[in-house]
């Protein structure tokens, strides 16, 4: 086999069908169940795209309202798995909290089961755990957060819908309209985006006939590298390690000089531009007015206008994302669970599906170890002997 056989990181290699969204790099257009990300970004609630993507259409009102109650109904984090999360020390990394906190309410969900068959549930079933599991991210997420600012539990507030009730729970306050609305169109924006290497690794689960949950928490999993979801973080950290606008150019010139990669740039499919990113980019810039925060704006624009400039390598979604989380409160740990309750909606759509038609996935690899080699003295028994000349036998 030789190196231009073997396809490292899978890169350009298709590996399966989707209909749950469709990332066109050549045209830089993103489609969820057939619509473009920005149309359904600036037209739809994150409860109504949750639902286009687990049902392949856009819910009517009846439909919607219908999810909202649901939601509604199990937004409350159950006392235990506080008493859980409570268990993870506060310095741990907020991403390890939410997939313990997932891991729990797995636990907790499949304990009787019995068989891993059982587990892994039929269709109405997952269903079922991907709806609950939407609308207990934000507590959970919420809650950690408020914990690690040593401030007390939030309990969700009925009146408010998905996105105002998450930063609600957050924050302690009633969210600005601008402000909500942002926060909404992010969500709209991280659900969901093809084979990415989390919900890959959701589907590789999903195809092993493992449970939801498991292939839930390896997905959370994927997602906390900065290569991927933490980017986020990773990119509010950049921005505070530089500072201000003025010293954009000498930082960019040793991190270039370290070969550094600069997080929030760059991206697997998209080499053009992220087809994301001018909807989060107008979110931010609303949410830039919207806190008067101009030092962070220029800063912000400064380094993407010499990074692109020097590099040709433009910015994704997690560029804008991360200032705005930090304008609208989160704290920078927070990004990417944050980020977590989002993809939460594409993750159980893309394992409703590989369930629906599944193969398992299981690539070869080209071993470049040490030559056969055998232990000094050792004798192999004559079944071993047997088998190994069965063996030669049949690949002659
Ligand atoms: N900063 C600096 N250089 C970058 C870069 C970045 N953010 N992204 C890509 N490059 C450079 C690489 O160094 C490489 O240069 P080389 O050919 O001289 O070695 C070239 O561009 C190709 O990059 P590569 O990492 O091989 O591309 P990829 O398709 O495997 O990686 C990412 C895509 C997303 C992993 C990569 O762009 C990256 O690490 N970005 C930063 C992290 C990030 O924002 N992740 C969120 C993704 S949505």
């Amino acid at each position: 086999m030789t190196d231009a056989e073997i396809k490292k990181g899978l890169a350009g290699v298709v590996v399966d069908y989707t209909a749950v969204s469709k990332v066109n790099p050549d045209t830089n257009s993103l489609l969820y169940r057939g619509y473009p990300v920005q149309e359904l970004a600036a037209t739809q609630s994150f409860e109504a795209v949750a639902y286009l993507l687990w049902y392949g259409e856009l819910p009517s009102e009846e439909e919607l309202a219908q999810l909202r109650a649901t939601e509604r109904e199990h937004r409350r984090l159950d006392p235990d798995i506080r008493a859980g999360i409570d268990q993870v020390p506060l310095t741990a990394h907020p991403m390890d909290e939410v997939r313990t906190a997932v891991s729990l309410i797995g636990a907790v969900d499949l304990a009787g089961t019995g068989s891993v068959l059982d587990a892994s549930g039929n269709v109405d079933d997952n269903l079922v755990r991907s709806i609950r599991l939407f609308a207990v991210l934000p507590a959970i997420v919420a809650y950690g957060q408020r914990r690690r600012r040593g401030q007390e539990p939030i309990e969700p507030r009925d009146d408010l819908d998905y996105a105002a009730n998450f930063l609600w729970m957050t924050l302690g306050e009633e969210p600005d309209e601008l402000v909500v609305d942002a926060f909404n169109r992010s969500m709209i924006l991280y659900a969901e985006h093809s084979f990415n290497a989390s919900t890959f690794t959701a589907r590789v689960i999903t195809s092993t006939l493992s449970d939801l949950y498991s292939a839930v928490v390896g997905a959370i999993a994927a997602l906390k590298g900065p290569l991927h979801g933490g980017a986020n973080e990773a990119v509010m950290h950049i921005l505070d390690e530089i500072g201000s606008a003025e010293n954009v150019e000498p930082w960019l010139d040793e991190a270039l000089a370290q070969k550094r990669k600069i997080m929030g740039f760059g991206h697997r499919v998209y080499k053009k531009g992220d087809s994301r990113v001018p909807t989060m980019r107008a979110a931010l810039d609303a949410l830039i007015e919207h806190y008067d925060a101009s030092d962070l704006a220029s800063l912000y624009r400064s380094l993407e206008n010499e990074f692109v400039s020097r590099k040709g390598i433009y910015p994704n979604l997690d560029y804008p994302s991360g200032p705005a989380y930090h304008l609208i409160g989160f704290d920078t740990p927070t990004f990417t669970p944050v980020f977590v309750a989002a993809r939460i909606t594409g993750w159980t759509a893309h394992i409703l599906e590989q369930s629906a038609s599944n193969a398992l996935i299981r690539p070869l690899s080209a071993y470049n170890g040490p030559d056969e080699r055998h232990i000094d003295g050792y004798v192999p028994d004559a079944a071993q002997v047997e088998a190994a000349q069965r063996a030669e036998e049949a690949s002659e």
